[in-house]
């Protein structure tokens, strides 16, 4: 049976219930990678700094390599008794190298160490995360290029507002996962702090060498304070505020997604490999996919408030409290990655109604606004020209026809100025176009847009 490497000062042994109650290594085994790493960099540096010699280092080094290996064969043996990946790891190189092992744990605590992989781990996550939002900024940003003509009814309060392109509402979520994006980026800059050295608590009496540690694992800033290094896990926080921001984005367009494949709707259709059937009903095609990625949202919204609440009370330095932190991180990285892959694969095969669309821009009244902007050009103060064309939509309601639809001499009667040019300047894609500045629907505007979201990317 595996014997617990702190078992000095204790009589009993530990009870099977709280072996197992305590035992994280189900969850943190998949720091192994970043663990391994670590200890051959700090035994590096014990044996440059002449703290432990070089046969022990290489002895350390040659079993920590060999560790890997057996992990990665799946012929490692995992145990609730060694608690945690760092515990067995020790205590395998043990077995494996006696009593050189015994040393590598010198001026060190599991208390850094964890700290010093999670904080490996999310690094190479957020690199990982960014690159495949960079990949779904690229799928919209093609879906909007190849419609860049069709037009769509724009929305507020979910009612038909004014006609936009198809193409600028795809831009809008790709400017939301830019921002995403950055976000990650910043959170990685403030993940990517060494904090080995900071041992237990505070500190260590060996003369090691931090910088050499972080120079070995590419990090380019060491942490400043041994108390908050072992026990700080705001860049945690971060990356799950960050993580549910992003997540939120994607139940929006998740929501969009849904409405849009109603048959009321009818914008678009879910391509078949990416739909779900009924068990009873053999007519539906159900968008189970948007709506997973939108419950997940909620799951990641859990998994911030959890790790708030989890630090909220904490005094310094570390308290084991810390180790339920993996259980948040690890399925956030995998929630939040799978989303952003199913629909960077789905939204390239949706099929675009651009017909359905298109009609839906053209009614409903989507032009009243620039009517109300054609007549302040003939001289009318807004506000008056808004109740004219009150007056003229009420018109419309009544005859059943679009403002479009009404004659000149109809459209007169709400305000003679109207001249018969209207006709062309209520033409919905024309109302699209006049919107032409910076941020604007018009195609030229989106266009822009659309090229310096590439930039961006390149
Ligand atoms: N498994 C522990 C964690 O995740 C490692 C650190 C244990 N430290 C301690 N003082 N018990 O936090």
């Amino acid at each position: 049976m595996a014997e617990k490497l702190w078992k000095g000062r204790f009589t009993a042994k530990t009870a099977e219930v709280v072996d197992r109650f305590t035992a994280s290594i189900d969850v943190d085994q998949r720091l192994y990678r970043y663990d391994i790493e670590g200890s051959i960099a700090h035994c590096r540096m014990l044996a440059r700094t002449g703290i432990i010699s070089e046969e022990d280092r290489d002895q350390i080094v040659q079993g920590l390599n060999q560790i890997r290996q057996e992990i990665e064969a799946a012929s490692f043996p995992f145990s609730d008794q060694l608690e945690d990946i760092h515990m067995h790891i020790e205590s395998r190189l043990f077995e494996i190298v006696g009593r050189a092992a015994q040393k590598l744990h010198t001026a060190r605590s599991r208390n850094d160490q964890v700290a010093l992989d999670v904080r490996m781990y999310l690094r190479d996550a957020l690199t990982d995360l960014i690159r495949r939002l960079d990949g779904l900024q690229r799928v919209l940003i093609h879906l909007a290029r190849t419609h860049i003509d069709v037009l769509i009814p724009g929305y507020t309060h979910l009612q038909r507002a004014q006609p936009v392109l198809l193409a600028h509402h795809f831009m809008a979520y790709v400017e939301m996962f830019h921002r995403d994006a950055q976000r990650l980026g910043a959170c990685r800059v403030r993940t990517n702090v060494m904090p080995l050295g900071s041992a237990a608590l505070a500190g260590t009496p060996f003369p090691i060498d931090r910088a050499y540690v972080a120079e070995l694992l590419e990090f380019p800033a060491i942490s400043a304070n041994s108390l908050d290094a072992v026990s700080d896990r705001d860049f945690i926080i971060e990356f799950l505020s960050s993580a549910g921001l992003c997540m939120m984005h994607l139940s929006r367009l998740s929501e969009e997604m849904i409405l849009w494949s109603t048959t009321e709707f009818g914008f678009i259709e879910l391509p078949d490999d990416f739909a779900t059937g009924s068990s009873i009903m053999p007519q539906k095609k159900n968008p189970d996919v948007p709506e997973l990625v939108r419950g997940k949202a909620g799951r990641m919204f859990g998994h911030l408030v959890a790790m708030l609440t989890l630090m909220k009370a904490l005094p310094l330095s570390y308290n084991r409290d810390l180790q339920e932190d993996k259980v948040a991180l690890f399925d956030a990285v995998d929630t939040l990655t799978a989303c952003i892959e199913v629909y960077s694969q789905m939204l390239p095969n949706i099929r675009i109604q651009s017909r359905r669309m298109e009609q839906a821009a053209s009614t409903g009244y989507l032009n009243a606004t620039d009517l109300a902007d054609y007549l302040v050009r003939q001289g009318l103060p807004f506000r008056e020209a808004h109740h004219c064309v009150g007056q003229a939509v009420r018109l419309g309601l009544d005859r059943g026809r679009e403002l479009h639809e009404l004659s000149l001499a109809e459209l007169q009667t709400c305000s003679p100025l109207i001249q018969e040019d209207i006709f062309g300047y209520l033409n919905a894609r024309e109302t699209v176009n006049r919107r032409a500045g910076p941020g604007g629907t018009a195609a030229c505007a989106v266009l822009a847009a659309i090229q310096a979201a590439e930039q961006r990317l390149e």
